[in-house]
């Protein structure tokens, strides 16, 4: 199925320690130019929607997205930091919803000390609120200094609290992170990398990885900036490097094949660890090589 995460805004409530949109651009595309590139995926056989920012919700059109999408036959997903996700919200965009990821950072403390106070109880709601209209809940954990030592228990909480998936997010060193760095990095290396292999066995009941796929970066998983530019995976769409155009291009389609081919096979890999009840995915750590290169 061919998968578009879209940038619907850049704006957000929060200002999160590790947010890897440090830049405060405001520039979005209006409903209607937002419903005419969701008209475009749908034309161009797009499946699958997942809708991200900034922070999808403070949008207020955003249900009339989710909703055209879905009478285009999209399925649509939202990744949201849970504190705006409400049951008005459910009632005008909940049937056109196929599931919804909510980023938790660690236990309490360490969510409400990047996110702000009361972060997490109201992510813990949205949670709740989801699980209870019957909406697939994934969650979305930035491995940072404040978070890897409580990795296992964070994980087991989710499974406990009806989280199906979780997928890991390597901290991407831009924006707020960088900023932040002293107090977020890890210090990677092969035993700790190692050793985070060995707790998602442990916690997903898994003794060998599911499936390791390789990078993002193909024509079948684009991604689409605020502003209806197409970049094959979201590292480069955050750098701003390597657009494949616009959506609103005739040629949109080869342009990106041909991104494709230009770029070439990446370094990234993405290892699945899962049991019967959550689903665990986790990124190789290694850096975008396409960063900083001309392509
Ligand atoms: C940019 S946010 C947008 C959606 C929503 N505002 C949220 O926080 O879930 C998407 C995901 O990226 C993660 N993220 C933010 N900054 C990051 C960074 N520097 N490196 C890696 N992931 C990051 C967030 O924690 C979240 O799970
Ligand atoms: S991580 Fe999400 S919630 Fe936090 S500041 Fe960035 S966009 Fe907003």
């Amino acid at each position: 199925m061919k998968v578009c995460h879209m940038e619907v805004t850049r704006r957000c409530n929060l200002r999160c320690l590790h947010c890897i949109n440090g830049d405060t651009a405001l520039y979005e595309m209006d409903t209607s130019r937002a419903m005419q590139a969701i008209d475009r995926l749908g034309d161009l056989g797009f499946g699958l929607l997942c809708l991200t920012g900034g922070e999808p919700l403070v949008r207020e059109d955003l249900p009339l997205l989710i909703n055209k999408a879905s009478e285009r036959g999209i399925l649509v997903a939202l990744i949201t930091n849970g504190t705006l996700f409400d049951d008005n919200f459910i009632r005008n965009a909940g049937a056109s919803l196929s599931g919804v990821t909510i980023s938790i950072d660690g236990p309490r403390s360490a969510h409400d000390f990047i996110r702000g106070s009361g972060c997490f109880d109201r992510a813990t709601n949205a949670i709740a609120l989801a699980n209870r209209y019957g909406l697939n809940v994934s969650a979305s954990i930035t491995v940072t200094a404040l978070s890897i030592d409580t990795i296992t228990e964070t994980i087991r909480w989710l499974d406990d609290h009806g989280v199906s998936d979780v997928h890991m997010n390597d901290l991407n060193m831009t924006g707020n992170a960088l900023a932040n760095r002293e107090l977020l990095e890890v210090e990677w290396d092969e035993a700790k990398r190692h050793s985070l292999h060995l707790t998602m066995q442990l916690v997903s009941g898994d003794i060998k990885p599911t499936s390791a796929d390789t990078c993002l970066a193909n024509p079948e998983t684009i991604c689409m900036s605020r502003d209806g530019d197409i970049y094959l995976c979201s590292e480069l769409m955050t750098n701003r490097v390597a657009s494949s155009g616009s959506i609103f291009d005739d040629d949109v389609e080869f342009r990106i094949r041909s991104q494709c081919e230009k770029i070439g096979p990446c370094r990234c890999k993405y290892t699945d660890f899962s049991s019967g009840s959550i689903s665990v995915t986790l990124h190789n750590g290694l850096p975008c090589p396409h960063i900083g290169v001309d392509v």
